[in-house]
């Protein structure tokens, strides 16, 4: 595994640690990926950006605006004119637009039915990756997760993380996430829905998911969310022994 020297080191006693330390996870929908990078972040004292929640604040600006979240430039456009951030002083930040705390509303269903062709559109991604960017300038001790973190956005980072398990081991989780939202639960329909996402995501042209070259694989067919973050804790403590310090130096 190759690891990049652009890390440089604290010194032990510092309070406040502002080394840059960019640590990407990237995977297909079911590998618990919000779950283990708001872990992981945690355990290292690091912020945590959720960048498909920015994909589906688009998809939010479309159906607010009636916009067709096929046209690229029409939506990229009014993202781009959208307050959209987080609330960096929570943790996990919230989602907003402009006032309005979006956290919720994107997990509904009618975002999810369309989210995946807006972050189809090379004009949304677009807007959408250098707003990413520009996030890690002001906080640049990030564990980001999405599906292009480590292959396009953040080629450089110093740990890239590839997450995946088997098609029903995911479709196993998501229909336990129905179940405790007392959602119906049809397996056919959660499998069906699985590999649509997938091929959507994996096809599309620009960013498509992708294991980044160099990556750091990790299986998560017969793992916890706590034994993967157990897992990725440990790798990124013996590789980057001087850039990790203690948990505690970013949040109580
Ligand atoms: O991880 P998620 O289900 O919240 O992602 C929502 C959608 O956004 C999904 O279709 C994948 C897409 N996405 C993307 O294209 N690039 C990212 N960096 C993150 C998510």
């Amino acid at each position: 595994m190759a690891i990049s020297s652009t890390i440089r080191t604290m010194p032990a006693d510092c309070d406040h640690d502002h080394t840059p330390l960019i640590i990407t996870i990237d995977g297909p929908a079911g590998t618990g990926k919000s779950t283990v990078a708001h872990g992981l972040a945690e355990r290292l004292g690091l912020e945590y950006l959720d960048t498909g929640a920015m994909y589906r604040a688009a998809a939010v600006i479309a159906l607010d605006q009636n916009l067709d979240p096929a046209d690229g430039e029409a939506l990229a456009e009014a993202v781009a004119g959208a307050e959209m951030r987080f609330h960096w002083a929570e943790n996990p930040p919230p989602l907003m637009l402009g006032e309005r705390d979006i956290s919720d509303r994107i997990r509904d269903m009618d975002v999810s039915a369309i989210v995946s062709i807006v972050a189809a559109q090379p004009a949304v991604r677009r807007v959408l990756v250098q707003e990413q960017r520009r996030i890690a300038s002001g906080h640049p001790r990030l564990v980001t997760e999405g599906r292009d973190q480590g292959s396009v956005v953040f080629p450089d980072a110093p740990l890239r993380f590839y997450l995946d398990a088997d098609v029903s081991v995911r479709a196993e989780r998501r229909m336990k996430q129905l179940a405790e939202a007392g959602k119906p639960v049809d397996r056919a329909h959660v499998m069906r829905d699985i590999r649509k996402r997938d091929r959507i995501d994996s096809t599309r042209e620009d960013g498509p998911l992708t294991r980044p070259d160099g990556a750091i694989d990790i299986d998560t067919n017969h793992r916890t969310a706590e034994e993967v973050v157990d897992l990725m804790e440990s790798i990124v403590r013996e590789n980057l022994p001087d850039a990790t310090g203690h948990p505690s130096r970013i949040r109580p």
